[in-house]
């Protein structure tokens, strides 16, 4: 095959309370990745669109770029790849958009190559292009890559876990228009926990985990908002998150957390007809505040990562 699109979707990371060790892909929103074969070894960017000219082009700067080295190199590759990044996600928005670019890359350049690794294999590569722009987390990558709700508990294939997906679950996703970057988003976070509040966070995930198999939404919603780690210290980076909260409950959110690092809310609810009123709900909130925003409202995706032409 001589050129391969790829998409890879959004991901909510955490999950309220799980910092760095759940995420889930969604569905329907994502970024594109189109890779062909080049004579030149290495990779590189020929075009970047959707990012309003943001993101570097430099190939070891660019998430997408990095990922496609790293599998390059695992093949030991002696021809290289130019590669496009079409941005359907927005910047430092929580949604996982760093990881998006380095899963469709990382994904399409394996297919180019006759796709001799397997998903799981293609970990380490993202990893690295994760690290570059926001630190060395899974709870974005390993959704993209693999669909479905995740648990990552290390960065081997054993040390990640598909959990069920609850039926009838759909998600509000709200994007204020600020940027907070993942990076600046960790700085504020504690380096060290009281035992307490370790015990508390621990029950809470545990808790989670079990809604997920027993497939009770009213409990992942109640576990999900029961962080007092991490939420709290980003409190002051979220725009109004308080009242958009209070906002996203009177709608018929059944909880509003912080999807990964900020700003997008990510809102659960029963129905899609709910998912949308809390989109316009908040959506109006943060424009009498002169915030502009933007909504979507989708569903968890089974789906990780996927090849959308080839040819
Ligand atoms: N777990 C990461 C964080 C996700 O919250 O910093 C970043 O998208």
């Amino acid at each position: 095959m001589q050129r391969i699109r790829a998409f890879a979707p959004a991901t909510v990371a955490n999950l309220g309370v799980g910092f760095d060790i759940l995420g889930l892909a969604v569905d329907g929103l994502g970024d594109f990745v189109t890779v062909e074969m080049s004579s030149h070894p290495g990779v590189e960017v020929v075009e970047i669109t959707g990012d309003e000219g943001k993101l570097p082009r430099t190939p070891e700067k660019n998430t997408a770029a990095i990922a496609a080295q790293s599998v390059l190199k695992h093949l030991r590759a002696s021809t290289g790849i130019r590669l496009w990044l079409n941005k359907g996600l927005p910047l430092a928005s929580g949604l996982g958009s760093s990881a998006a670019s380095a899963v469709a890359a990382a994904v399409a350049t394996n297919v180019l190559f006759g796709e001799t690794m397997t998903r799981e294999d293609l970990l380490p590569a993202v990893l690295d292009a994760e690290e570059a722009v926001s630190g060395r987390h899974a709870d974005n990558v390993a959704p993209a890559l693999l669909g479905g709700i995740v648990l990552i508990t290390g960065h081997t294939p054993a040390e990640i876990h598909r959990l069920p997906i609850p039926e009838g679950l759909y998600l509000s996703l709200v994007t204020p228009d600020v940027e907070v970057p993942t990076a600046k988003a960790r700085a504020v976070l504690p380096e060290v926990i009281p035992l307490k509040a370790l015990v508390h966070q621990t029950g809470v995930v545990a808790e989670l985990i079990h809604a997920l198999h027993v497939g009770n939404i009213h409990l992942l919603a109640r576990s999900m908002q029961r962080d007092t780690v991490v939420e709290p210290a980003r409190a002051s980076l979220i725009p109004f998150l308080k009242e958009a909260k209070e906002v996203a409950y009177r709608s018929g959110a059944l909880a509003t957390v912080i999807s990964g690092s900020g700003p997008t809310l990510c809102s659960l609810c029963l129905t899609s007809t709910d998912a949308e009123a809390v989109n316009l709900a908040i959506a109006a909130f943060y424009k009498d505040e002169n915030i502009g925003a933007t909504a979507h409202a989708t569903t968890p995706s089974a789906t990780g990562a996927s090849i959308v032409e080839a040819l």
